[in-house]
Protein backbone atom coordinates (compact mmCIF):
# COMPACT_ATOMS: atom_id res chain seq x y z
CA UNK A 1 0.00 0.00 0.00
CA UNK A 2 3.24 2.40 0.52
CA UNK A 3 1.41 5.07 2.84
CA UNK A 4 2.28 7.93 4.64
CA UNK A 5 0.38 9.15 7.54
CA UNK A 6 0.12 12.30 9.72
CA UNK A 7 -0.94 11.61 13.08
CA UNK A 8 -1.94 14.72 15.19
CA UNK A 9 1.04 16.97 13.51
CA UNK A 10 4.10 14.14 13.35
CA UNK A 11 4.61 12.40 9.87
CA UNK A 12 5.09 8.57 9.86
CA UNK A 13 5.47 5.67 7.60
CA UNK A 14 2.81 3.57 7.43
CA UNK A 15 4.34 0.48 9.86
CA UNK A 16 4.67 3.36 12.43
CA UNK A 17 1.24 5.28 12.14
CA UNK A 18 -0.91 4.09 15.29
CA UNK A 19 -3.27 5.28 17.21
CA UNK A 20 -4.45 4.29 21.34
CA UNK A 21 -6.76 1.87 21.29
CA UNK A 22 -8.48 3.85 23.66
CA UNK A 23 -9.66 6.44 20.67
CA UNK A 24 -13.23 6.68 20.59
CA UNK A 25 -12.82 6.75 17.17
CA UNK A 26 -11.84 2.64 17.70
CA UNK A 27 -13.77 2.01 20.35
CA UNK A 28 -17.08 3.14 19.27
CA UNK A 29 -16.40 4.70 15.52
CA UNK A 30 -16.78 8.46 16.35
CA UNK A 31 -15.24 10.40 14.26
CA UNK A 32 -15.99 12.08 10.56
CA UNK A 33 -13.75 12.22 7.59
CA UNK A 34 -13.04 13.26 4.24
CA UNK A 35 -11.23 11.61 1.25
CA UNK A 36 -9.55 14.44 -1.38
CA UNK A 37 -7.30 13.41 -4.24
CA UNK A 38 -4.59 15.94 -6.30
CA UNK A 39 -4.95 17.30 -9.92
CA UNK A 40 -1.45 18.91 -11.06
CA UNK A 41 -0.53 17.54 -7.36
CA UNK A 42 -3.21 20.43 -6.17
CA UNK A 43 -5.72 18.96 -3.61
CA UNK A 44 -9.09 19.48 -5.39
CA UNK A 45 -12.14 21.34 -4.33
CA UNK A 46 -9.95 21.70 -1.15
CA UNK A 47 -12.53 24.32 0.21
CA UNK A 48 -15.76 22.43 -0.25
CA UNK A 49 -13.97 19.10 1.71
CA UNK A 50 -13.29 21.11 4.54
CA UNK A 51 -16.65 22.53 4.50
CA UNK A 52 -18.14 19.01 4.75
CA UNK A 53 -15.71 17.92 7.17
CA UNK A 54 -17.13 20.76 9.38
CA UNK A 55 -20.43 19.81 8.75
CA UNK A 56 -20.34 16.50 9.78
CA UNK A 57 -18.00 17.14 12.76
CA UNK A 58 -20.81 19.80 14.12
CA UNK A 59 -23.43 16.90 13.57
CA UNK A 60 -21.67 14.83 15.85
CA UNK A 61 -20.18 17.55 18.31
CA UNK A 62 -17.04 17.27 17.49
CA UNK A 63 -14.90 20.15 17.14
CA UNK A 64 -11.82 20.60 14.58
CA UNK A 65 -9.33 22.05 16.41
CA UNK A 66 -7.01 23.40 13.60
CA UNK A 67 -8.09 25.81 10.42
CA UNK A 68 -8.46 24.96 7.04
CA UNK A 69 -4.42 26.51 6.65
CA UNK A 70 -3.17 24.47 8.79
CA UNK A 71 -5.13 21.12 7.50
CA UNK A 72 -3.75 22.23 3.87
CA UNK A 73 -0.08 22.61 5.43
CA UNK A 74 -0.48 19.06 7.03
CA UNK A 75 -1.76 17.72 3.48
CA UNK A 76 1.56 19.40 1.50
CA UNK A 77 3.90 18.22 4.61
CA UNK A 78 2.59 14.38 4.60
CA UNK A 79 2.45 14.39 0.33
CA UNK A 80 5.84 16.02 0.36
CA UNK A 81 7.55 13.35 2.62
CA UNK A 82 5.07 10.69 0.33
CA UNK A 83 7.12 12.47 -2.76
CA UNK A 84 4.18 12.83 -4.12
CA UNK A 85 1.52 15.69 -5.18
CA UNK A 86 2.91 19.71 -5.99
CA UNK A 87 6.43 19.24 -8.52
CA UNK A 88 6.35 15.46 -8.35
CA UNK A 89 4.07 14.88 -11.27
CA UNK A 90 2.35 12.18 -8.90
CA UNK A 91 -1.05 12.08 -8.17
CA UNK A 92 -1.69 11.92 -4.67
CA UNK A 93 -4.44 10.45 -2.66
CA UNK A 94 -5.68 11.93 0.82
CA UNK A 95 -7.80 10.93 3.96
CA UNK A 96 -8.32 13.27 6.78
CA UNK A 97 -9.95 11.18 9.42
CA UNK A 98 -10.73 13.69 12.79
CA UNK A 99 -11.67 11.26 16.14
CA UNK A 100 -13.56 11.93 19.20
CA UNK A 101 -9.80 11.01 20.68
CA UNK A 102 -8.29 9.16 23.86
CA UNK A 103 -10.79 8.81 26.58
CA UNK A 104 -11.96 6.97 29.66
CA UNK A 105 -14.73 4.10 28.38
CA UNK A 106 -17.31 5.88 28.61
CA UNK A 107 -20.10 8.08 25.96
CA UNK A 108 -19.36 11.43 28.37
CA UNK A 109 -18.04 13.67 25.24
CA UNK A 110 -15.95 15.66 28.59
CA UNK A 111 -13.91 12.22 28.83
CA UNK A 112 -11.81 13.42 25.59
CA UNK A 113 -10.91 16.74 25.34
CA UNK A 114 -8.83 16.41 22.66
CA UNK A 115 -9.60 15.01 19.20
CA UNK A 116 -7.28 13.00 16.99
CA UNK A 117 -6.26 14.18 13.60
CA UNK A 118 -4.84 11.47 10.71
CA UNK A 119 -3.57 12.79 7.42
CA UNK A 120 -4.04 9.39 5.24
CA UNK A 121 -1.07 10.05 1.71
CA UNK A 122 -0.58 7.81 -0.52
CA UNK A 123 -0.41 7.14 -4.72
CA UNK A 124 -3.89 7.90 -6.03
CA UNK A 125 -4.76 4.81 -8.25
CA UNK A 126 -7.45 5.60 -10.65
CA UNK A 127 -9.99 3.22 -11.88
CA UNK A 128 -9.15 1.05 -14.33
CA UNK A 129 -9.66 2.44 -18.35
CA UNK A 130 -11.75 -0.41 -18.90
CA UNK A 131 -13.98 0.59 -16.01
CA UNK A 132 -14.60 4.07 -18.19
CA UNK A 133 -14.39 2.51 -21.51
CA UNK A 134 -16.91 -0.70 -21.29
CA UNK A 135 -18.60 0.32 -17.80
CA UNK A 136 -19.39 -1.54 -14.55
CA UNK A 137 -21.61 -4.16 -13.26
CA UNK A 138 -24.13 -3.11 -10.11
CA UNK A 139 -25.91 -4.39 -7.36
CA UNK A 140 -28.67 -3.28 -6.03
CA UNK A 141 -28.11 -4.73 -2.34
CA UNK A 142 -31.07 -5.34 0.42
CA UNK A 143 -28.95 -3.61 2.98
CA UNK A 144 -30.99 0.14 3.40
CA UNK A 145 -29.37 3.50 3.70
CA UNK A 146 -29.44 4.79 7.09
CA UNK A 147 -32.17 6.23 8.29
CA UNK A 148 -31.74 10.02 9.08
CA UNK A 149 -32.58 9.48 12.49
CA UNK A 150 -30.09 7.08 13.32
CA UNK A 151 -26.28 8.26 11.83
CA UNK A 152 -27.69 10.73 9.16
CA UNK A 153 -26.22 9.93 5.95
CA UNK A 154 -25.07 13.32 5.36
CA UNK A 155 -22.12 12.92 8.08
CA UNK A 156 -19.61 11.17 6.66
CA UNK A 157 -18.70 9.22 9.31
CA UNK A 158 -15.94 7.12 10.04
CA UNK A 159 -18.82 4.58 11.39
CA UNK A 160 -19.08 2.49 8.18
CA UNK A 161 -19.99 -0.58 9.02
CA UNK A 162 -23.55 -0.10 7.02
CA UNK A 163 -21.63 0.63 3.98
CA UNK A 164 -19.03 -2.19 4.24
CA UNK A 165 -22.01 -4.48 4.77
CA UNK A 166 -23.36 -3.42 1.95
CA UNK A 167 -20.37 -3.46 -0.53
CA UNK A 168 -19.45 -6.46 1.07
CA UNK A 169 -23.04 -8.07 -0.68
CA UNK A 170 -22.12 -6.39 -3.90
CA UNK A 171 -18.84 -8.14 -4.18
CA UNK A 172 -20.53 -11.10 -3.37
CA UNK A 173 -22.46 -10.54 -6.29
CA UNK A 174 -19.45 -10.02 -8.17
CA UNK A 175 -20.52 -6.11 -8.78
CA UNK A 176 -17.74 -3.11 -8.40
CA UNK A 177 -20.46 -0.96 -6.28
CA UNK A 178 -23.59 -1.44 -4.39
CA UNK A 179 -26.56 0.43 -5.07
CA UNK A 180 -28.99 1.09 -1.42
CA UNK A 181 -32.44 1.99 -1.24
CA UNK A 182 -33.97 4.93 1.71
CA UNK A 183 -35.60 2.80 4.00
CA UNK A 184 -38.89 4.39 1.61
CA UNK A 185 -37.54 1.86 -1.43
CA UNK A 186 -36.93 4.91 -3.10
CA UNK A 187 -32.93 4.58 -4.38
CA UNK A 188 -30.96 6.75 -2.33
CA UNK A 189 -26.65 6.24 -3.59
CA UNK A 190 -23.84 3.73 -3.74
CA UNK A 191 -21.71 2.70 -0.88
CA UNK A 192 -18.83 5.19 -1.80
CA UNK A 193 -20.15 7.36 -4.47
CA UNK A 194 -23.80 8.90 -5.52
CA UNK A 195 -25.94 7.44 -7.89
CA UNK A 196 -27.13 8.79 -11.58
CA UNK A 197 -29.38 7.69 -14.11
CA UNK A 198 -29.85 9.61 -17.37
CA UNK A 199 -33.63 9.63 -19.08
CA UNK A 200 -34.11 11.49 -23.02
CA UNK A 201 -30.70 13.37 -21.86
CA UNK A 202 -31.36 15.09 -18.09
CA UNK A 203 -29.21 13.37 -15.62
CA UNK A 204 -30.75 13.13 -12.66
CA UNK A 205 -29.47 12.11 -8.95
CA UNK A 206 -31.55 11.27 -6.16
CA UNK A 207 -32.61 14.82 -3.52
CA UNK A 208 -30.41 14.89 -0.65
CA UNK A 209 -33.88 14.53 1.39
CA UNK A 210 -33.83 10.70 0.49
CA UNK A 211 -30.98 10.47 2.90
CA UNK A 212 -27.48 10.24 1.46
CA UNK A 213 -24.24 12.46 1.59
CA UNK A 214 -23.85 15.29 -0.40
CA UNK A 215 -21.23 14.13 -2.53
CA UNK A 216 -18.95 17.05 -3.64
CA UNK A 217 -18.24 15.44 -7.34
CA UNK A 218 -22.38 14.79 -7.21
CA UNK A 219 -22.65 18.76 -6.46
CA UNK A 220 -20.03 19.84 -8.63
CA UNK A 221 -21.55 18.07 -12.22
CA UNK A 222 -24.72 20.17 -11.40
CA UNK A 223 -21.92 23.19 -12.16
CA UNK A 224 -20.34 20.50 -15.36
CA UNK A 225 -23.59 20.15 -16.51
CA UNK A 226 -24.45 24.05 -17.17
CA UNK A 227 -21.02 24.14 -19.06
CA UNK A 228 -21.82 21.20 -20.83
CA UNK A 229 -24.87 22.10 -22.00
CA UNK A 230 -26.83 18.92 -19.98
CA UNK A 231 -29.36 19.23 -17.74
CA UNK A 232 -28.65 18.06 -14.60
CA UNK A 233 -30.88 17.72 -12.03
CA UNK A 234 -32.14 15.88 -8.84
CA UNK A 235 -35.42 13.64 -8.60
CA UNK A 236 -37.08 11.18 -6.07
CA UNK A 237 -35.57 7.47 -8.08
CA UNK A 238 -36.94 3.77 -7.77
CA UNK A 239 -35.50 0.71 -9.37
CA UNK A 240 -37.39 1.12 -12.55
CA UNK A 241 -36.00 4.77 -13.46
CA UNK A 242 -32.48 2.52 -12.74
CA UNK A 243 -33.32 -0.47 -15.04
CA UNK A 244 -35.32 1.71 -17.74
CA UNK A 245 -32.09 4.50 -17.57
CA UNK A 246 -30.68 5.41 -20.96
CA UNK A 247 -27.45 5.51 -18.96
CA UNK A 248 -26.42 5.47 -15.37
CA UNK A 249 -23.26 6.49 -13.66
CA UNK A 250 -21.67 6.45 -10.47
CA UNK A 251 -19.79 9.61 -8.84
CA UNK A 252 -17.00 10.16 -6.15
CA UNK A 253 -13.91 12.50 -5.67
CA UNK A 254 -11.53 9.02 -6.35
CA UNK A 255 -14.02 7.76 -9.53
CA UNK A 256 -14.71 10.79 -11.20
CA UNK A 257 -18.15 9.60 -12.92
CA UNK A 258 -17.83 5.57 -13.68
CA UNK A 259 -20.30 4.86 -16.69
CA UNK A 260 -22.82 1.76 -15.30
CA UNK A 261 -23.67 -0.68 -17.89
CA UNK A 262 -25.47 -3.42 -15.24
CA UNK A 263 -27.94 -4.08 -12.73
CA UNK A 264 -27.29 -7.43 -11.34
CA UNK A 265 -28.14 -9.36 -14.67
CA UNK A 266 -30.17 -6.16 -16.23
CA UNK A 267 -28.51 -4.51 -19.38
CA UNK A 268 -29.03 -0.87 -18.60
CA UNK A 269 -29.59 0.98 -21.97
CA UNK A 270 -27.16 -0.01 -24.76
CA UNK A 271 -24.85 -1.74 -22.41
CA UNK A 272 -22.24 0.54 -23.29
CA UNK A 273 -21.32 3.64 -21.74
CA UNK A 274 -23.35 6.90 -23.16
CA UNK A 275 -23.02 10.26 -24.89
CA UNK A 276 -24.35 11.99 -21.71
CA UNK A 277 -21.66 10.32 -19.15
CA UNK A 278 -18.82 10.59 -21.73
CA UNK A 279 -19.72 14.41 -21.71
CA UNK A 280 -19.91 14.41 -18.39
CA UNK A 281 -16.82 12.85 -17.62
CA UNK A 282 -15.16 15.26 -20.21
CA UNK A 283 -16.13 18.29 -18.80
CA UNK A 284 -15.56 17.12 -15.23
CA UNK A 285 -11.94 16.23 -15.97
CA UNK A 286 -11.56 19.45 -18.10
CA UNK A 287 -12.82 21.54 -15.18
CA UNK A 288 -10.86 19.66 -12.74
CA UNK A 289 -7.57 20.60 -14.85
CA UNK A 290 -8.71 24.31 -15.28
CA UNK A 291 -9.18 24.94 -11.37
CA UNK A 292 -5.90 22.86 -10.64
CA UNK A 293 -3.95 24.76 -12.93
CA UNK A 294 -4.90 27.83 -11.64
CA UNK A 295 -3.82 26.90 -8.31
CA UNK A 296 -0.08 25.14 -9.40
CA UNK A 297 0.49 28.60 -10.94
CA UNK A 298 -0.03 30.77 -7.54
CA UNK A 299 2.20 28.31 -5.29
N1 LIG B 1 -16.57 8.20 -0.71
N2 LIG B 1 -21.60 8.51 -0.99
C1 LIG B 1 -20.85 7.84 -0.12
C2 LIG B 1 -21.50 6.92 0.85
C3 LIG B 1 -19.45 8.03 -0.11
O1 LIG B 1 -18.69 7.39 0.78
C4 LIG B 1 -18.87 8.91 -1.07
C5 LIG B 1 -17.40 9.18 -1.12
C6 LIG B 1 -19.71 9.58 -1.97
C7 LIG B 1 -19.17 10.55 -2.98
O2 LIG B 1 -18.74 11.74 -2.37
P1 LIG B 1 -17.62 12.68 -3.02
O3 LIG B 1 -18.06 13.00 -4.39
O4 LIG B 1 -17.61 13.85 -2.12
O5 LIG B 1 -16.32 11.90 -3.01
C8 LIG B 1 -21.07 9.36 -1.89
C9 LIG B 1 -15.16 8.50 -0.60
C10 LIG B 1 -14.48 8.66 -1.92
C11 LIG B 1 -14.54 7.48 0.29
O6 LIG B 1 -15.28 6.83 1.00
O7 LIG B 1 -13.31 7.40 0.34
Amino acid sequence: MGATVNVNGRVFDQEHAVISVFDHGFLYGEGVYETLRTYNGQPFLFDRHMRRLRASAGMVALDVPIGDAKIDARFRETMRAAGLGESTGREAYIRILVTRGIGELTYDLAACPNPSIVVIVKSNVEPSREAFERGVKVALVPIVRNHPDTVNPRIKSNNLLNNALAMQEAFKRGAYEGVMRNYKGQLAECTQSNLFIVKNGVAMTPPLDAGLLPGITREFLFEVGADVGITVRDAELHDDDLLGADEAFLTSTTREAVPIVQVDDRTIGSGSPGPVTRAILDGYRRRAQELTRAVARQT
